[in-house]
């Protein structure tokens, strides 16, 4: 079997964070989010894998995954180039996936649950495509399916007015070849978009066998920043390695060469990356993830990310933020006049 990462999309809704680089580059717990969709195929057994490429700087992710072999795995890169629709970019890999099967992956979803055990089966199966759902309490949001008591999805409906069921079609679909014929006969849909719900659909209404199971654990579609603060909980939370030190509590793990002054206090779930200084009687607080070489003077921080390469020196306290790699964000007690000061790109949002 080979895989498939989708690593395209506008990004719209989490701007600034992708200002400079696609949303699947986002660290979730110190990763890209990505990389899990990427460690969910090679924990499967798959070697071969296809990443489909944006306009939003693709370089980014070809300098980060590389050929694969630091990820146990070859990678090939497609160009999808506009986000022209989840169907539009597996079509593109045709050549690539040579008349196998094939497990396609959205770069933006996270599962708790392997899906090693899915792979297998799929792979042994009679199944033309086989779907991961997830229970939803927004119906609205997702591709959503009416299944039957044989185990079938007989309906798919994206983003349905009226959802049939609670249902909702997660981002990891198994395929076999048969789904580019039907993928070949769509038109773009109101949202402009080749939808790949509805070359599913296709299938089933043609005789396709399309199966399905309902994963028992979490899944998060990382859309927003709630999402990606909510995706960044629930990794953390599985953290196992337990501090009871004076100042580092809980579940943290704490990268190479990074200093914590005595003065200053981790309580975890967290996740502090390489070369991090955390001192100045800094606090850093539950569900927070401090990525490589930043410093973090005086701040409490909580449930946060903060990318790579920033510097947070103020006695403010921080909470449900994400602060993007590179940044300062600096004490203004000092300034003279008197007041805050920024020096912010466009939307980004802050609240003083
Ligand atoms: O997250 C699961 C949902 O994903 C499913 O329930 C829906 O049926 C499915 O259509 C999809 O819905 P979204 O509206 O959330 O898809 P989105 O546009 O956010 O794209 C999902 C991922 O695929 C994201 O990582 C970007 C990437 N993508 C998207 C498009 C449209 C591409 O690589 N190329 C594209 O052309």
């Amino acid at each position: 079997m080979k895989g498939v990462i989708l690593h395209g999309g506008a990004g719209t809704r989490l701007r600034p964070i992708t200002h400079n680089g696609p949303k699947q580059l986002i660290p979730i717990a110190n990763k890209p989010m990505s990389q899990y969709a990427l460690e969910y195929l090679v924990d499967s057994g798959i070697r071969d894998v296809a990443i489909i490429l944006g306009d939003l700087y693709p370089q980014k992710v070809k300098d980060y995954y590389g050929d694969g072999s630091k990820f146990g795995c070859r990678i090939e890169y497609i160009e999808q180039g506009k986000p022209l629709g989840i169907a539009h970019a597996v079509s593109l890999t045709k050549d690539f996936v040579n008349g196998d099967r094939f497990i396609v992956v959205l770069g933006d979803n996270l599962v708790s649950d392997s899906i090693e055990r899915f792979a297998k089966n799929f792979n042994g199966s009679d199944f033309d495509a086989f779907l991961l759902l997830s229970h939803t309490s927004h119906p609205h949001d997702f591709g959503i399916a009416r299944t039957s008591d044989e185990g079938k999805i007989v309906e798919l409906i994206e983003k349905p007015k009226e959802p049939p069921s609670d249902l909702a079609v997660t981002g990891i679909y198994f395929f076999s070849p048969q789904i580019y014929d039907h993928i070949s006969k769509l038109k773009p849909s109101k949202r402009g978009e080749y939808e790949i719900t509805e070359a599913i659909q296709s299938l089933i209404t043609t005789g396709g066998n399309v199966g399905y199971e309902v994963i028992e654990g979490w899944w998060k579609d990382t859309g927003t920043v709630d999402d990606i603060l909510a995706a960044n909980r629930l990794v953390l939370e599985n953290i196992d390695h337990n501090f009871d030190d004076k100042n580092i509590q809980g579940k943290v793990s704490i990268g190479k060469d990074a200093k914590i002054s005595d003065d200053s206090l981790i309580r975890g779930p967290a996740v502090i990356g390489d070369n991090v200084l955390i001192e100045g009687n800094a606090y850093i607080g539950p569900f927070t993830s401090v990525g490589d070489n930043c410093v973090i003077r005086k701040a409490s921080i909580e449930n946060s990310i903060i990318v790579k390469n920033s510097v947070v020196d103020t006695d403010s306290i921080i909470v449900d933020s994400i602060i993007g790699e590179n940044t300062k964000v600096m004490n203004s007690t000092n300034l003279k006049p008197v007041g805050k000061r920024m020096i912010i790109g466009e939307n980004s949002i802050i609240y003083i």
